[in-house]
C-alpha cells in the first residue's frame, strides 16, 4: 500500500484531522500550518517530526502534499482549498462547504480543471449511529420517508464568544451554517435522492445580540434557527438549531425519521453512547432499541485515507457540500425576506446539484 502524505491547514479541528489520518497505517501527517504558533506544541507531542509552517502557501511549496485538510475559519475554506487544488493536492474541506453558493461552485470548478478531488467533511456520516440508521433505510426497513425532524439546540454554547464564528463576513451564519449543516445533510443523506423545492427559514438572534452589547465584543449573526423544507416527494423536514437559548439541557440534539412501515428516532445518550430506536409496528407498538455504543467508529479521515488507497468510493463529495450551501442560502433568504423561498427561482445554475 502507498502512503499518502497528508498535510492540516487549521489546528483546532484540524486535530481530529490529524488523529484520523493517524490511526490509518497508509497515511502519514508530514506538516501541519496554523497562524498561531502556540497550537503546534501539542502537535510535535502527537507527531514528532511533523513540520510546522505558519504560511500555507510556503507548506504547499515545499511539501507538495498529496492530501490537504482544510480546516481554518470559513471565511478561508475557497482561498485555502482552491490553493491546495492548484499545488496538486486533493483537499478534506471542513463543512460548510463556504459562505455561499457562488464560492462553494468556485471551489468544485477548481477542482474539476486542477484534475484533483474536493471533499467536504461532513464527518457525522461515517459514525457507527449513521451506519447503522442509513443500513435500516437502505433495507427499505423505513419504507417511504414522508417526514424529518432534527434539532442541535444549546443552552449556552457560541463557539469562541467574540470570534470569526460570531461574525457573518468570516462564518457566513450562525448555528444554521454551523450546527444546521450537519443536521440537515445528515437527514436528507438519510432520505435518499431527494430535493428540497421550497424552504422557509427564520433566524433569531436576541441573546447573542445582547451579550456581544454587554460585554463589547461583536456578534451579527443568529443565535437560533429553524425551518421547513418541503421536497420533490412531496416529504417535509422540520429543524431547530441554536448556540443559545432558554433551555433544561445544556446541549441536545434528537433525530425522528417517519416512514410509511416504520420510524426511527435516535440522539446521544449520557454517556456518548447513542441510541437508535427503530419502531415498526403501531398497532403493536412494537420497536427496536438498538444501543449504538461509542468508539466504534471509522473517522471520515480513516474512511478517506482507505478511498485514496483502494479507490472505494467515499461517503461525501463537494456536490454534497454544493447542495447543503443551495438549502443554507434560500434558508437565510428566506428569513431575511419573511416568506418561504422556491428553491429553483433562487439557485439559478447551481440547480443541477441538488
Ligand atoms: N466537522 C465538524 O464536526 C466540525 C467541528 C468543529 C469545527 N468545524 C469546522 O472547522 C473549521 C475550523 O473551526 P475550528 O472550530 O477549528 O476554529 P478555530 O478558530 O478553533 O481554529 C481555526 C484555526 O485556524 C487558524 N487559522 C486562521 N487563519 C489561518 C490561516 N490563514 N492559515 C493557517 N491557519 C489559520 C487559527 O489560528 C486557528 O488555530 C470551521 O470551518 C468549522 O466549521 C467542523
Amino acid at each position: 500500500m502507498s502512503t499518502i502524505k497528508t498535510a492540516v491547514v487549521g489546528l483546532g479541528m484540524g486535530r481530529f484531522h490529524i488523529k484520523g489520518y493517524l490511526n490509518h497505517p497508509s497515511a502519514d501527517v508530514a506538516a501541519v500550518v496554523d497562524l498561531d504558533e502556540s497550537r503546534f506544541g501539542e502537535i510535535k507531542e502527537l507527531v514528532p517530526g511533523v513540520r510546522t509552517y505558519t504560511d500555507y502557501r510556503e507548506m504547499l511549496r515545499a511539501e507538495k502534499p498529496d492530501l490537504v485538510s482544510v480546516a481554518v475559519p470559513n471565511f478561508l475554506h475557497e482561498e485555502v482549498t482552491c490553493a491546495a487544488l492548484d499545488a496538486g493536492a486533493n483537499v478534506l474541506c471542513e463543512k460548510p462547504m463556504s459562505l455561499n453558493v457562488e464560492s462553494a461552485l468556485r471551489m468544485r470548478d477548481k477542482a474539476e480543471s486542477s484534475g484533483k478531488r474536493l471533499y467536504i467533511n461532513f464527518s457525522q456520516r461515517f459514525s457507527e449511529f449513521a451506519r447503522t440508521a442509513r443500513g435500516l433505510v437502505d433495507e427499505g426497513r423505513l419504507g417511504d420517508i414522508y417526514h424529518a425532524y432534527c434539532q442541535w439546540t444549546r443552552r449556552d454554547g457560541i463557539p469562541r464568544f467574540g470570534g470569526w464564528f460570531g461574525q457573518k463576513k468570516m462564518s457566513g451564519g450562525g448555528p444554521l451554517i454551523d450546527l444546521g449543516v450537519h443536521r440537515l445533510d445528515f437527514v436528507l443523506w438519510l432520505m435518499g435522492g431527494v430535493k428540497p423545492v421550497t424552504v422557509s427559514g427564520t433566524t433569531h438572534h436576541r441573546l447573542g445580540s445582547a451579550l456581544g452589547k454587554a460585554q463589547g465584543k461583536a456578534f451579527d449573526v443568529e443565535d437560533l434557527a429553524s425551518g421547513f423544507i418541503r421536497t420533490d416527494n412531496g416529504a417535509s423536514i422540520l429543524f431547530e438549531v441554536s448556540w443559545t437559548g432558554f433551555q433544561v439541557r445544556k446541549e441536545q440534539q434528537a433525530l425522528r425519521l417517519l416512514g410509511e412501515k416504520g420510524s426511527i428516532e435516535g440522539g446521544p445518550g449520557l454517556h456518548g453512547d447513542y441510541t437508535l430506536h427503530y419502531c415498526h409496528d403501531i398497532a403493536g407498538h412494537a420497536f427496536n432499541s438498538i444501543l449504538v455504543q461509542p468508539g466504534r467508529d471509522t473517522t471520515s479521515y480513516e474512511a478517506l485515507i482507505e478511498s485514496l488507497v483502494t479507490g472505494k468510493p467515499y461517503l461525501s463529495s463537494a456536490e454534497d457540500g454544493i447542495r447543503l450551501q443551495i438549502v443554507l442560502d434560500c434558508l437565510y433568504e428566506s428569513a431575511r425576506l419573511g416568506r418561504e423561498v422556491v428553491v429553483e427561482e433562487f439557485v439559478g445554475k447551481a440547480l443541477q446539484y441538488l
